[in-house]
């Protein structure tokens, strides 16, 4: 199975991804993610691109398309992936389906004042990237993480001034997708303004349908 979730910042991509993977043994493949644990590990890529995480611009096409086609091509994406996060351009997508044409898109629809409350409370463990939500999916003990015991922090993107410019390029830059795929045939949409559990229950139902 070969997925792509889409959709806006905030809007659970990852945490259904993870939820998903699991379920469907499959890799979750989050861009974002690849780009912070290169800012983590201090590597030439993370240095050029914190600036941009931080600031909620896009990375350029090219350094995003080829770390993405380095981790699709190994072992345990052979069988399926999600990719969360990628394609976030029409260039992107474009590059995308020449490597792999058979691809389902769903996307993730929530209103732009969830999408604020889901951001300005999530926290994310600084050594293992869990995610977590002040009030919608507290850890156990505040500021802890339940899985490794790591410290939870605000993501440096999670700031407000970076929250907006987020929202911005989504839609200058992501919305168009959408159509794009529409007119392709076979987008699916799913309600992601519920409880995760529900969202990943959507999911299951309309790709069986699909
Ligand atoms: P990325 O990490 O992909 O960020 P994003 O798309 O902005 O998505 P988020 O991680 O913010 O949100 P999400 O939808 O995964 O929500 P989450 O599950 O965390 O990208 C970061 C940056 O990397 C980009 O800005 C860009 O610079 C660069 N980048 C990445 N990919 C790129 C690409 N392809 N091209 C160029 N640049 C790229 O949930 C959010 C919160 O809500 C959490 O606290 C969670 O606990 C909570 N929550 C989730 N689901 C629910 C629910 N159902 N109910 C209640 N709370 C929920």
């Amino acid at each position: 199975m070969k997925l792509v979730f889409l959709g806006p910042p905030g809007a659970g991509k990852g945490t259904i991804a993870s939820e998903a993977a699991d379920i469907f043994n499959i890799p979750h493949i989050s861009t974002g993610q690849l780009f912070r644990n290169a800012i983590q590990n201090m590597t030439e890529l993370g240095k050029k691109v914190k600036p941009i995480l931080d600031s909620g611009d896009l990375v350029p096409d090219e350094l995003t398309i080829e770390l993405l086609k380095e981790r699709i091509s190994q072992n345990d994406a052979q069988n399926g992936f999600i990719l969360d996060g990628f394609p976030r351009t029409i260039n992107q997508e474009e590059d995308l389906a020449k490597v792999q044409p058979e691809i389902q898109v769903v996307n993730f629809e929530v209103p732009d004042e969830v999408i604020i409350k889901r951001l300005s409370g999530r926290r994310v463990c600084s050594k293992c990237g869990e995610t977590y939500h002040v009030d919608y999916m507290p850890p156990k003990t505040p500021g802890v993480c339940d899985k490794c015991g790591g410290q939870l922090i605000t993501r440096d993107d999670d700031k407000e001034e970076s929250i907006r410019n987020r929202l911005e390029v989504y839609k200058e830059k992501t919305f168009p997708l959408i159509d794009y795929y529409k007119k392709q045939g076979g987008l699916l949409s799913i309600d992601a303004n519920k409880k995760p559990e529900e969202v990943v229950k959507e999911l299951q139902k309309a790709l069986s349908a699909s």
